[in-house]
């Protein structure tokens, strides 16, 4: 696998597969990979020639008081799992070869209908700093399809609508929810835990569980999901929100049809943990 920080490196290997007619997939990371990252590469391999990874930890996403010094960076570990899975190209910039005009940047992607709710409105600026990252990876390296977890089902969507709305000729492809045996979705976030924290977090997932199953069952969406914030905070957690959602839009849920998507964001000690559980009545 090429490892390089260079834009100019990543064109040229581009151009030399592509002149040869050849297919690239490509999945963008922010690094200390675990099996959720590597299904996706795997996926890609299936699905391309050739298989692009980026490592970035995008400063432009995180807020003030979030956790861009200490999230965690293990670029050794990470290269060795992204040959062995099959990526062949990794791209490894800097803060300041992405953003070399720094604060002086003035040009951003947004998606505010979507991004400016659930997470994008715990996290002003978040989604606008991952489109706008996204759409310069995407710039850079020229896929023919991209990879994302529907673990961050948002994100997903966000990404989805830059694309249309663009016209980027990328296809999009979303991946299931690689999760622990517990049931705890797999996340760069969980190595904050402690030992008795991960397993508490487990209840996230059962408690999505719940909520889809009672509604199932005809119960009151908004008493299913009340009992489902108490059950996080009976286990620890601090819930951020908890929501039922149109799985197709994210717009609230109005009639008996169609599939619907729960989101979770909750605190467990200072480590918030995302989630999301599609299902249909
Ligand atoms: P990161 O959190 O490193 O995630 C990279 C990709 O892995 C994303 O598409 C994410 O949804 C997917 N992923 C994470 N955990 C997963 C799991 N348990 N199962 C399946 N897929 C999982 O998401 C980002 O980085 C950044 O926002 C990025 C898109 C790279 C832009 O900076």
């Amino acid at each position: 696998m090429i490892t390089t920080q260079e834009i100019q490196q990543i064109r040229e290997q581009i151009r030399t597969w592509r002149t040869k007619g050849e297919t690239i997939a490509f999945v963008p990371t922010m690094g200390n990979l675990h099996l959720g990252h590597i299904t996706l590469i795997k996926e890609a391999v299936k699905r391309a020639d050739h298989v692009v990874a980026s490592i970035f930890v995008n400063p432009m996403q995180f807020g003030a008081n979030e956790d861009l010094d200490a999230y965690p960076r293990t670029l050794e570990a990470d290269k060795l799992a992204l040959s062995d899975a099959g990526a062949e190209l990794l791209f490894t910039p800097t803060p300041e070869i992405i953003y070399p005009k720094g604060m002086e940047q003035q040009t951003y992607v947004e998606v505010p209908k979507i991004g400016d709710q659930l997470c994008g409105a715990s996290r002003p600026g978040h989604f606008r700093g991952v489109a706008t990252v996204v759409c310069k990876l995407f710039n850079i390296v020229q896929p023919d399809i991209a990879l994302f977890g529907r673990k961050d089902f948002q994100q997903l969507m966000i990404i989805k609508t830059m694309v249309e709305d663009l016209s980027l000729p990328i296809e999009i492809v979303g991946i299931d929810t690689i999760r622990e045996a517990s049931g705890l979705a797999m996340s760069s976030r969980n190595g904050y835990l402690s030992e008795t924290q991960k397993s508490q977090a487990a209840v996230l997932k059962q408690t999505m569980d719940q909520i889809s199953n009672a509604v199932k069952q005809g119960a009151s969406l908004d008493l299913a999901i009340e009992n489902g914030k108490q059950a996080l905070i009976d286990s620890g957690f601090t819930p951020d929100y908890l929501e039922l959602r149109n799985a197709k839009d994210l717009s609230f849920v109005t009639d008996e049809q169609g599939e619907l998507v729960i989101l979770a964001a909750a605190y467990m000690g200072n480590t918030r943990l995302i989630d999301n559980l599609c299902f249909t009545r």
